[in-house]
């Protein structure tokens, strides 16, 4: 194809937590002028209302029917950023609390949450030029995106990242927390049933261990380049 003005790239980017994808995904979508899209959010929005609503992590049937009548509800405010309501409150900025951090793999392993999700995804993403990240993309959500990549990263590597980001927005967390916290997302993201993390068969495999930030973007700029 001749340009990204033409091309309907769909990037998928999916990998463990702390991996880079966010960052990442959000660089290269500026880059290319791609839309960029968030899947975390989704499971972090429905983890931070079952909190407020006193309902256990477990108790899909109760979260499932607050989804549905709209407790819930996702938003792209006139800058275009994704805003998370629940009960009318803005609660965007709740979303990467330790306790939300703590919850969030158990109710995103409810699949019939992830079938209400997957389905809100695959219209945001339409069929335009999109970055979508998040553990399920290149093997669930958009099976047939154009680029596939899995972004890894060693485990103490991950937890020095999100332990700096959590710093740098004013979240207290001590570091062992976050490497327990991030080794038992691993687990029970990789384990689940319903669309575990895993690479899907035709995704390639970047790792972003000893690399700069600007040295993973152009890594994976130079794919997207390849695939349009
Ligand atoms: O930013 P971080 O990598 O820590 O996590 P996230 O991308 O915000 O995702 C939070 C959690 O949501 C993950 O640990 C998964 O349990 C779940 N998730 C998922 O199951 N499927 C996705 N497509 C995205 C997130």
């Amino acid at each position: 194809m001749s340009g990204a003005e033409e091309a309907n790239t769909r990037i998928a980017i999916d990998g463990p937590a702390g991996s880079g994808k966010t960052t990442t995904g959000k660089l290269v979508a500026t880059r290319f002028g791609f839309r960029f899209f968030d899947t975390g959010i989704m499971y972090r929005a429905a983890t931070r209302m079952a909190q407020l609503q006193g309902v256990a992590f477990t108790d899909e049937a109760t979260i499932v029917h607050s989804i549905e009548e709209s407790v819930l509800e996702f938003v792209f405010d006139d800058a275009g950023d994704f805003r998370v309501f629940i009960l009318g409150a803005d609660e965007t900025d709740s979303l990467r609390s330790p306790e939300v951090d703590h919850g969030v793999s158990t109710v995103a392993a409810l699949p019939v949450v992830r079938q209400l999700m997957v389905q809100m995804q695959r219209d945001i993403a339409g069929d335009d030029q999109i970055v979508m990240v998040g553990r399920d993309i290149g093997t669930v959500v958009l099976p047939d995106a154009e680029l596939k990549i899995y972004l890894t990263a060693s485990a103490e590597e991950r937890a020095r990242r999100r332990f700096e980001q959590n710093r740098s927005s004013g979240i207290r967390q001590n570091f062992d927390e976050i490497v327990t916290d991030l080794k038992a997302r691993d687990v029970l993201d990789s384990e689940r049933e319903a669309s575990p993390l895993r690479p899907a068969d035709d995704s390639i495999s970047v790792s972003s261990d000893g690399k700069s930030l600007e040295e993973v973007v152009d890594e994976v700029a130079q794919l997207v380049k390849a695939a349009e």
